[in-house]
């Protein structure tokens, strides 16, 4: 949405009810990119409404795929690929429309779009992207900050070793791998959830593919994918920001259409603060927080399954209030820490250099004027405003649009005293 509009919290009620757990907004991405892939027809169910899934269905109509939302479900139709270039303003817009490198290349053999420059979270370089594809016959130049990327030959499968298990390097190694001549073999591959989401898509199109979820991936290029239905998995990180609501309040909460066995890194962190989670069979899990919050051990942000960075704003609110000291180690990304001084409006106690965070716990918050920088930061002061004494307003809410679905609506209906209105 926009700029002009504002959060406004009065703090200190419980978060408590019964919620159902959006799509996830990491895995619809790339999905949706994945449809380029296919000659057909894509029937995506569980899509969250979200301004970064309207910003990539802006980038299929451009290449010429008929995108039509109804409810949760997008129909993508890329039988008629036309055009094989992402829009400067669409590259600004959402960073990850890089996600759509990997099937524009591998659809229409060239890709073109612009670099995508430094972001809310430091620089956010796509080297490893670029040489996987390089590695798999792609010719690359760069001028005046676009990206021309193209496989004259046809892309070739290739064994590729990532220095990091980035995920959306992945993601892009998948989707150009799927229909590439040959075998594609990559080694120290992101084991995140959402990975195995998009393979599990790909493979019901007709892609040959095995190991998604683990280290090494093998990828047998297939002519072409085949029409199919799929439903977006369960977002990991908007549960874990909710329980961080709950946690916060003191509230308890029955969630229901998540992936526990996604989240238990969180939970577990959660847990040693004194808060207790239950799953159930069937994607439903009962948390409560019941006694008085303790630091938790140190956290230090990892690749899946280690600590997700995506919970680390939202539980660093939940540690503003906890008795003790907790310290926050981030080292997936350099500029993650762009909520403390917000918090720090609200009354907590947070030193934070390099990428360090260390947290002393007060007793109370108490409201303020706070402005999100990103998104996860943004939640991030929503779960804090929540847990405050008094009035906040939130600002910068077209970054919380991006990976919320509805978020004062869900907030409203477990019991918070929230508003959206405009500036
Ligand atoms: C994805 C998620 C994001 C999450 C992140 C880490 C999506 C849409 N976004 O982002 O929510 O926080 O994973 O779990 O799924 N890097 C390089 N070179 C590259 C690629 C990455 O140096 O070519 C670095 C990045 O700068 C960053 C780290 O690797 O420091 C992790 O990045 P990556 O795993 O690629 O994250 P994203 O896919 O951008």
């Amino acid at each position: 949405m926009n700029n002009s509009q504002k959060l406004v919290i009065s703090g200190g009620r419980k978060i408590e009810g019964e919620l159902t757990v959006q799509g996830a907004k990491n895995s619809v991405l790339p999905l949706l990119s994945a449809a380029v892939l296919v000659h057909g027809e894509s029937v995506l169910h569980n899509c969250p409404q979200l301004t970064d899934v309207d910003a990539a269905c802006r980038i299929l109509s451009g290449l010429g795929c008929r995108c039509v939302r109804s409810g949760g479900t997008i129909t993508v139709n890329a039988s008629s690929v036309s055009r094989s270039d992402i829009p400067d303003e669409l590259m600004r817009e959402m960073r990850s429309s890089i996600m759509f490198l990997g099937s524009i290349l591998g659809r229409t053999g060239r890709c073109r779009l612009s670099f995508p420059g430094g972001c809310e979270l430091g620089a956010r370089p796509i080297d490893l992207h670029l040489s996987a594809l390089k590695q798999m016959g792609a010719v690359i130049t760069e001028e005046h900050g676009i990206l021309d990327v193209s496989a004259p030959q046809g892309l070739k499968g290739a064994r590729i070793t990532l220095s990091f298990p980035s995920v959306g390097a992945t993601e892009n190694i998948l989707l150009a791998a799927v229909t590439a001549r040959g075998t594609t073999e990559l080694h120290n591959a992101a084991r995140e959830p959402e990975i195995c989401d998009i393979a599990d898509f790909l493979i019901k199109c007709g892609a040959r593919i095995s190991g998604a979820g683990s280290g090494v991936i093998y990828i047998e290029g297939v002519e072409r994918l085949y029409p199919s239905e799929y439903s977006v998995m369960p977002d990991r990180i908007a549960a874990g920001t909710y329980l961080c609501c709950a946690a916060a309040t003191g509230g308890e909460l029955l969630l229901s259409g998540c992936r526990t066995e996604n989240m238990t890194a969180f939970l577990s962190v959660l847990e040693s603060m004194g808060c207790r989670g239950y799953a159930y069979g069937g994607g439903k899990l009962y948390f409560s927080r019941k006694r008085k919050l303790i630091a938790p051990p140190t956290i230090r942000t990892m690749p899946y399954p280690g600590f997700p960075t995506d919970i680390q704003a939202p539980i660093m609110s939940v540690t503003t209030l906890a008795e003790g000291t907790s310290v926050f180690v981030e080292t997936i990304f350099d500029n993650r820490y762009r909520h403390v001084p917000e918090l720090v409006r609200l009354g907590a106690s947070i030193k934070a250099e390099g990428r360090v965070a260390v947290v002393e716990g007060v007793k109370r918050l108490t409201g303020a004027k706070l402005c999100a920088h990103e998104l996860r930061g943004g939640a991030a002061l929503i779960t804090a405003a929540l847990a405050a004494e008094g009035i906040s307003e939130i600002t910068g809410l077209n970054y919380i649009d991006r990976g919320y679905d509805g978020i004062e609506a869900v907030l409203r209906q477990a019991g918070a005293d929230i508003k959206r209105v405009n500036v």
